[in-house]
């Protein structure tokens, strides 16, 4: 990889430290570091620690550099990736607001590379409303975060706002460089999560679905350039920056909310957890014991759309995926469903027993027309990129 430029920021923490071996890390994979720090950092650590570990001037005044005297533009320019580690929650408050009042909030609102976050603070100041806001607005606009670890802290508070580890840091931020941004120009649609079938107002059939895996294969489309769409059932997680997202309940909500999309789509991943039949009847009120037995007992169910069936009958050029998660017959069970619902390809894996639903590793196999594919346990982040890998072979 070629040599890139990692402008770091430091900032008034007790973690300061860390960032002298984050430095050596950034040096060893052959990139090189420029250093700012604020005023507060220098109480932590001496800026020449990091002029003798970079070889490189390190910035703290807006006004430091006779020779240069927008220097905040010139170190913002020259970022390949612009890390502020450690980052307190006063420094992201500011990049948060666009207040630019020395040089590292300065540089960091004037930089156009990608803005990567590690912050480090007391638990009960990053459990603050305001500081989860400000991450908000800051995930909102595209800025990377590698979050705190939990543990005991220099304040002795026991909590998470540990700064991450410096390889930890330094792997996440490496890891960028390496992106691909082969899906410039595509449109996904995503499904996600579990549908809800009520029975009543207060009661529903739906399954234990997380919405995890969905939600990655969002994250990691839209880092690779794509226009993404996820429609998505009840799940608790956060919607991504960057994505289109369509909240259903019902399988006929997400046939509905699906059709536009897929219309538009390059391709689509059927990743929802479906429920195949639904009540019947939705009763207006909600059923009581002793008086309703009959209707609470006797649940009449009907079959919901096949979501993926439906829209992969006209699916012309686009590329369609589906899933099977299965308790057993794992393979078997994929190559029925490859056949049934007219994807290219059935991401299978299994479920159940601890595996997959809600979990963060997945393993899973790839089955098209052309055998199968072992993909071994990986992050759901690291199966989505397989999965997007498989989509990319197909596209003409
Ligand atoms: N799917 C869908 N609409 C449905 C049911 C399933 O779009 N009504 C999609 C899922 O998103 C997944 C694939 O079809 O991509 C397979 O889902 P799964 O629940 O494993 O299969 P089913 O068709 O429900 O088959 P079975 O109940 O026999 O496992």
């Amino acid at each position: 990889m070629s040599q890139k430029t990692i402008v770091l920021g430091v900032t008034g923490c007790i973690a300061a430290y860390k960032s002298c071996a984050l430095v050596r890390e950034f040096q060893r994979a052959g990139h090189r570091v420029k250093v700012i720090m604020t005023e507060h950092a220098t109480h932590f650590v001496d800026p020449v620690t990091f002029r003798a570990l970079t070889h490189e001037k390190v910035a703290i005044d807006l006004f430091d550099d006779p020779a240069d005297p927008i220097h905040h533009i010139s170190l913002a320019q020259e970022a390949d990736i612009f890390l502020i580690a450690p980052c307190t929650a006063n420094m992201m408050a500011k990049v948060a607001h666009g207040i630019a009042d020395d040089l590292l909030s300065t540089a960091a609102l004037a930089t156009t590379a990608p803005l990567v976050i590690a912050p480090a603070m007391n638990v009960h100041m990053y459990e603050a409303a305001a500081t989860q806001e400000n991450m908000k607005t800051l995930r909102s606009r595209g800025v990377k975060f590698i979050e705190p670890d939990a543990g005991y802290l220099a304040c002795g508070d026991v909590g998470k706002g540990r700064l991450s580890e410096p390889t930890d840091i330094a792997n996440a931020v490496i890891a960028l460089f390496d992106e691909k941004k082969d899906l410039v120009g595509k449109k996904f649609l995503i499904t996600a999560g579990p549908t809800r079938e009520r029975i009543d107002p207060v009661r529903y059939i739906t399954n234990d679905s997380s919405g995890k895996m969905g939600f990655a294969l969002a994250e990691a489309a839209r880092d690779r350039g794509a226009e993404v769409t996820l429609v998505s059932g009840p799940v608790s997680l956060e919607n991504p920056a960057g994505v289109n997202v369509i909240k259903i309940e019902s399988a006929r909500d997400l046939l509905e909310a699906c059709k536009k999309p897929f219309e538009a789509c390059d391709a689509a991943i059927f990743a929802a957890a479906v429920a195949d039949k639904r009540p019947a009847r939705m009763a207006d009120a909600k059923l009581k014991k002793g008086q309703d037995d009959d209707l609470l007992g006797h649940i009449e169910l009907i079959d919901n759309p096949d979501v993926l069936a439906t829209l992969a009958a006209n699916k012309g050029d686009r590329v369609v995926v589906g899933f099977a998660a299965e308790t057993n017959d794992v393979l078997a069970n994929a190559r029925r469903k490859l056949e049934k619902k007219g994807a290219d390809f059935i991401v299978a894996n299994e479920v159940g027993h601890g595996k997959a639903f809600g979990t963060a590793d997945n393993e899973v196999w790839f089955v098209s027309e052309n055998g199968e594919e072992h993909e071994p346990a990986a992050s759901k982040r690291q199966i989505s990129d397989a999965i997007l890998d498989q989509i990319v072979k197909r596209f003409r």
